[in-house]
């Protein structure tokens, strides 16, 4: 009886620490999964608290997604229904209130995605609420995301990442593949990561970096080794919140599957990715790329100053991208190019004239709307002098 019991005790003891364990290994995993290759670059408090304010008001985004869609929805339900009943007989004769039956259909889809993103968070941070107040751009922002998700990882995003990236990789790969292992790189405002991966695809030491929150949380869902298993295995509907420019019904609500190659982020990957604002970032690299980024500034002068600083003497800055500044006045200055070549010599660099090329290029389009945006987007390479 009494051996008996010990038994019991000592099984239900080891019960214990195996659950304990298991919770343990569980939380380790999803910690390391997601902060796998991410690296904290040096910053105060304030900035810290900042952007965990910043990530926890994204991802209550995320988590009202739906909610706020519908209101879009119940706007143009709402339209439709102070027709005349003759006009709402002929809507329905052309299956209109299908078609907004449909549009609830493919938020409900793509919900499934944010709400993963969102809860991928949640179990980080105790302080987080899904349904505390969200930035007034959620929705613009989350619906941006998917069509990044479009443009960076799947296949029918692959047209679009080949007008500009092949001018790219013509300048490293002209770098021999056993030098590649010391000719560190950078890529700010990189997006979903795509661009900075296929160059550490390639064998440089990237570092990939990026200040929007809801990029981050989406980037941290797309390289989980929890959320992210397989090729295709996500499916969105990002086209369809937009009815303007639409040939049909099936390329509204067309789904788009991703990733097209498993972007997973391992120790040994030459990947390594900071959340944090670019002028944060310290250190010297071989090359700055800056991809559809420049006139992301706040502050042209600083941003080009630290591309500067972040290049070892000698280094290389590579841009192409359009000059697209933000609305609002919200940059302290809006250069032209002519102005920004200016600058850059300026500021130390040598801008190579014979590298200069025009690139007719888009970004995240609908490939089957009735509507092309062309940015005529400047390529250059520049040096940083030696001294
Ligand atoms: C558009 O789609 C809706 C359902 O989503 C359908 O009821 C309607 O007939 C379609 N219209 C055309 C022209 O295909
Ligand atoms: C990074 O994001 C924060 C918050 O949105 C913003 O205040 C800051 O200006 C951004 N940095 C740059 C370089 O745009």
């Amino acid at each position: 009886m009494v051996v008996l019991e010990d038994i019991t005790y000592d099984a239900l003891i080891y019960t214990l620490l195996a659950l304990i364990l298991m919770v343990c290994l569980s939380k380790r995993e999803t910690l390391i999964n997601m902060f796998w290759n991410m690296i904290q670059p040096p910053q105060s408090l304030d900035e810290y608290q900042r952007y965990e304010r910043e990530l926890r008001s994204a991802a209550a985004g995320y988590a009202q997604y739906s909610m706020l869609a519908n209101y879009d929805l119940y706007r143009m339900r709402y339209k439709y229904g102070t027709m005349s009943r003759f006009h709402k007989n002929i809507g329905g004769a052309l299956g209109y209130p299908k078609k907004l039956d449909t549009l609830a259909e493919t938020i409900e889809a793509n919900a499934l995605i944010t709400t993963q993103i969102s809860a991928m968070f949640g179990k980080l941070s105790d302080k987080f609420s899904p349904t505390s107040k969200p930035s007034p751009q959620a929705l613009e922002r989350i619906r941006d995301v998917l069509k990044q998700f479009v443009r960076e990882w799947s296949s029918e995003g692959a047209s679009e990442r080949q007008q500009t990236f092949p001018y790219i990789f013509a300048i490293l790969e002209k770098i021999p593949i056993e030098a590649r292992i010391t000719t560190t790189v950078v890529v700010p405002g990189s997006g979903l990561g795509r661009l900075a991966w296929e160059i550490a695809q390639m064998g440089f030491p990237t570092l990939s970096n990026e200040n929007s929150s809801y990029m981050n949380l989406a980037f941290r869902f797309l390289t989980s080794r929890t959320q992210t298993l397989q090729t295709n295995q996500h499916v969105i509907h990002p086209f369809s919140y937009w009815f303007s420019h639409q040939r049909s019904n099936s390329s509204l609500f067309r789904e788009v599957r991703f990733p097209d190659v498993l972007p997973t982020l391992s120790p040994s990957s030459f990947l390594q990715h900071a959340e944090t604002d670019f002028l944060n970032l310290e250190g010297e690299y071989d090359y700055v790329i800056t991809h559809f980024f420049i006139d992301t500034s706040n502050n042209i002068i600083s941003t080009i100053q630290k591309i500067h600083s972040l290049l070892k003497p000698g280094g290389t800055w590579i841009n192409v991208g359009p000059l697209l500044w933000m609305t609002g006045a919200q940059s302290t200055m809006e250069m032209s190019l002519d102005e920004i070549l200016q600058l850059s010599e300026m500021m130390g660099f040598t801008v190579h004239e014979s590298s200069r090329q025009t690139i007719d290029s888009e970004y995240t389009r609908n490939e089957l709307a009735m509507i092309r945006w062309i940015y005529e987007a400047e390529f250059w390479v520049a040096t940083k002098g030696q001294d």
